[in-house]
């Protein structure tokens, strides 16, 4: 990739969702800035970010959308599906029940995105392996039967998040 300060070709919206806690601030913090927080706190509302990539030779700004996993702090769903053409669903791969939740996540986006919206899975805080509750296997299957793409990463340790957004926004594409 590279980052392209010129002209925009493309400007795609992508939504994060996910139970509170999984990390999905962080991997976004990670993206658009490079940076990580240890004692990050509970999203409130709705903030995005964006970041300019260069992909298939074309200027693709990425704007990332973030809200609460917690449901009393969430913002009108409707409004924050509303244009997405990516949606990153995240559980924490230590969390047992962050990755149990992911069909009701999966059933609100297909509920209120757009039917061809690009989806992909992922399992966070992978430097914490010795703690792992969800095999990559079960996410691998879940995946497979519903047709997202998958990928495990970590915020903490900058592992995969590139990847991931590379890989939505390719088959926005
Ligand atoms: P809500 O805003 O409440 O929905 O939570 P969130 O999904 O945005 O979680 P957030 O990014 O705030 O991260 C929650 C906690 O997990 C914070 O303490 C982060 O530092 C930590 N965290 C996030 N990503 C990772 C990771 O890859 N590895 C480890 N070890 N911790 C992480
Ligand atoms: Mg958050």
């Amino acid at each position: 990739y590279g980052d392209a300060s010129q002209k925009v070709d493309y400007v795609f919206k992508v939504v994060l969702i996910g139970d509170s806690a999984v990390g999905k601030s962080q991997i976004l913090s990670r993206f658009a800035r490079n940076e990580f927080s240890l004692d990050s706190k509970a999203t409130i509302g709705v903030e995005f970010q964006t970041r300019t990539m260069v992909i298939q030779h074309k200027s693709v700004k990425a704007q990332i959308w973030d809200t609460a996993g917690q449901e009393r702090y969430r913002a009108v769903t409707s409004a924050y599906y509303r244009g997405a053409v990516g949606a990153m669903l995240v559980y924490d791969i230590t969390k047992r029940q962050t990755f149990d939740h992911i069909p009701r996540w999966l059933e609100e986006l297909r509920a209120h995105a757009d039917k061809n919206i690009v989806i992909i899975l992922i399992g966070n805080k992978t430097d914490l392996e010795d703690q792992r509750a969800v095999p990559t296997e079960d996410a691998k299957e879940f995946a497979e039967k519903e047709g997202l793409f998958f990928l495990e990463t970590s915020a903490l340790e900058a592992t995969n998040v590139e990847e991931a957004f590379v890989t939505v926004l390719t088959e926005i594409f």
